[in-house]
């Protein structure tokens, strides 16, 4: 393990936060969550809300069954995904209430989706896969951007019982044949081209690139968005909208398949501590159990509610608190397709004011961004709507904490800091808001019947106030069920440091009234914006480079993207690196990953410090990075940063890491 947890930077700021704020009366009178939610026990809570909040088409016999490190839950019962987000709102007479607003990026591009409207887009999409091959058990690979056709794609996937796994936008073909490699995916759905800050991001080119690399996708479905052109193969890829209307949209003409609770639902791609990103699996009961509940309770959501994520859907938040959670709650939702800053940096605010927005979730990076704007964007609009407000991803500084309370929310509502990951499925540790007094900062208190706990190195549980490994000792329902393909990794992943425990990755610290106090992560695993990106992988395509001899990669702290990347590089040859050179590495990293795994910083230097045991020293890296004044855009050789590290490697050889 590579960062002591108990001297985690954080750790001082967040000891001198005082400030409180606990639950107004008129909000916790009307509150979802009353104080004795936290007094059932893991399988009552759970068997009641499957059955409260989910239709089954037969109910389940088993609660769960629990054989470390893998959990079942609500064997025996059978269900289906898009019948529960979707068909049974329609049977219910909520078919005219509208299931997303959504605003594409050019103004006045606006849609309004009821349930019912939303029924025939899903039915219509599913019929169209199956017309082009698409079974129960077919994985299908999803690669678009923030429109409505995406979650569409998604729900049709549910129906037919085909597994998927989504692609976030901004990742490259490389990325994206990987991962369709990995789930042996034979249709992509993707779209023409998406629209970003006024530019067309070209998805099908991308796309194109990805499936020369990925022999098992035999066709791609595609949706036209822009109307802008596009390369063709005429025997693998067909427009969305000619098979459109040669299919029926009558929900008869495509009945919702009965799944097993444990079948797979999706599988989403994570960064781990090695290059290959990791498919994590989810499967279907107790992962809509698991948002739908989570969903309901963390933000209050009300019949009449209109609820905004600002997650993209590409990433677990858009598909649990997006598309999964919400649809099941049968709440009305608001998506957009652009940036924050589009037309101008209001665009966020105007949302909320135009539909009335009550409940806002975004990342604390995103907050800092408007912070950095100033108050005067949301200033222009009418905000009032808003009465809860909540944030995901990565810890929140209390200064962020408080400007969103009082910038967006008014000073008024409750900000529930929201802990949970990928592999958790569902929030885990957040306020209920309600009941909990806020500490800005902290996420508080696990949500009912989830057990984390704080270990130190041996397995001890570490008293109040002093930082540890995080850990979960009970299982819970939307957990994920294995990484796709890999056992073994998953069990050395998160199984094998504790026994019987699921290992977080992240340190923590429990304060005296037993609220929780994220500081980030214990492995090679940096948080970049909210987004999750693996030092090894950025390290491999660096190296993948053909003038580089050896780079590494490590995490120091921003105070706009929480952490910004920074890359020792030492050139081939003896070669010292220019500007021109620093901007083609950023480049090639952006290709070979995405653009959000391009360095802020690259330092070229002659040499890596290196233990006799020829391991580079990534804590040295590290402290060089956190402790000296990098800049906010690409730095060369500065010499007194490869002086230090030389010195400081000089001083410290003969050591071990470990
Ligand atoms: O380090 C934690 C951080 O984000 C990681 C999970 O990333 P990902 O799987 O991409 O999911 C992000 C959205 C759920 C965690 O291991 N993280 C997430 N939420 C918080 C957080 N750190 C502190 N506070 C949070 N509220």
């Amino acid at each position: 393990m590579s960062t002591d947890v108990t001297t985690a930077q954080n750790i001082d700021t967040l000891f001198l936060e005082q400030r409180r704020y606990p639950p107004p009366p008129e909000f916790a009178a009307q509150a979802n969550a009353q104080p004795d939610i936290y007094d059932t026990d893991l399988e009552t809570f759970w068997a009641r809300e499957a059955r409260a909040r989910l239709s089954w088409f037969k109910d389940f016999d088993t609660v769960l069954e629990w054989k470390p490190p893998y959990a079942k839950w609500f064997l025996g019962g059978k269900l289906n995904i898009a019948y529960n987000c979707v068909d049974r709102h329609v049977e219910q007479g909520r078919g005219d209430k509208v299931a997303y607003f959504w605003e594409g990026e050019p103004e006045d591009d606006r849609k309004e989706i009821t349930f019912a409207q939303l029924q025939r887009d899903v039915v219509r999409f599913a019929n169209v896969l199956k017309a082009l091959g698409v079974k129960k058990g077919t994985p299908v690979g999803i690669y678009m951007g923030m429109i409505p056709e995406l979650p569409v794609a998604m729900l049709a996937c549910t129906r037919i019982g085909a597994p998927f796994t989504v692609v976030f936008g901004g990742f490259s073909a490389d990325s994206l044949s990987g991962r369709l490699n990995d789930m042996e995916c034979e249709l992509l759905i993707t779209q023409d081209e998406g629209w970003r800050r006024g530019n067309r991001v070209s998805l099908k080119a991308t796309a194109d690139a990805a499936m020369a690399q990925a022999p098992t996708v035999k066709s791609a479905l595609v949706v036209r968005r822009t109307g802008g052109n596009v390369a063709w193969e005429d025997n693998r890829d067909h427009w969305y909208h000619n098979h459109a209307g040669e299919v029926s949209d009558d929900p008869a003409s495509c009945p919702c398949e009965a799944m097993d609770s444990e079948d797979l639902l999706y599988l989403l791609y994570t960064s781990g501590t090695t290059a290959k990103p990791k498919g994590i699996v989810h499967t279907t009961a107790g992962y809509l159990t698991g948002v739908s509940t989570t969903h309901h309770y963390i933000f209050d959501v009300k019949p009449d509610s209109v609820y905004r994520c600002a997650a993209d859907i590409g990433w677990v938040t858009g598909h649990s608190y997006i598309v999964f959670g919400p649809l099941c709650n049968g709440t009305t939702g608001v998506i957009y397709e652009g940036t924050p800053d589009f037309p101008d940096k209001d665009r966020w605010w105007s949302i909320i004011e135009r539909y009335k927005v009550d409940i806002l979730y975004c990342a604390p990076t995103a907050i800092r961004t408007h912070m950095k704007w100033g108050p005067e964007y949301a200033e222009r609009h009418d905000l009032s709507s808003l009465r809860l407000l909540g944030t995901v991803g990565e810890p929140i500084n209390p200064e962020a904490w408080i400007w969103y309370r009082d910038h967006v929310g008014g000073g008024r509502t409750p900000v529930v800091d929201t802990w949970w990951q990928t592999e958790t499925g569902a929030i885990m540790i957040t306020p209920l808001p309600g009941i909990t007094t806020l500490k800005p900062g902290s996420a508080t208190k696990p949500f009912p019947t989830i057990d984390p706990v704080v270990l130190d190195e041996q397995g001890n549980e570490v008293p109040a106030g002093q930082g540890g490994y995080l850990a979960i000792r009970k299982p819970w329902p939307s957990m994920l069920r294995g990484i796709h393909k890999a056992h073994d990794r998953y069990v050395e992943t998160y199984w094998s440091k504790y026994k019987d425990m699921y290992f977080v990755g992240d340190g923590a610290r429990v304060d005296e009234d037993g609220d929780y106090w994220l500081l980030g992560r214990v492995d090679d695993v940096m948080n970049v914006s909210a987004h999750r990106i693996s030092t090894i992988e950025v390290e491999s395509a660096l190296v993948d480079h053909p003038k580089v001899a050896e780079a590494a990669v490590c995490g120091r702290s921003d105070p706009q993207t929480g952490q910004a990347i920074v890359a020792f590089v030492t050139l081939k040859g003896g070669d010292p690196g220019s500007p021109a050179m620093a901007r083609e590495l950023r480049d090639h990293v952006g290709k070979r990953i995405g653009k959000i795994a391009s360095p802020a910083n690259i330092v070229f230097t002659p040499e890596l410090p290196k233990t006799r045991s020829g391991k580079i020293m990534r804590r040295l890296l590290r402290d060089v990075a956190e402790n000296r004044p990098l800049g906010d855009t690409t730095t060369l050789a500065d010499a007194a940063v490869v002086d230090e590290i030389s010195r400081r490697a000089k001083e410290d050889s003969g050591k071990d890491e470990g």
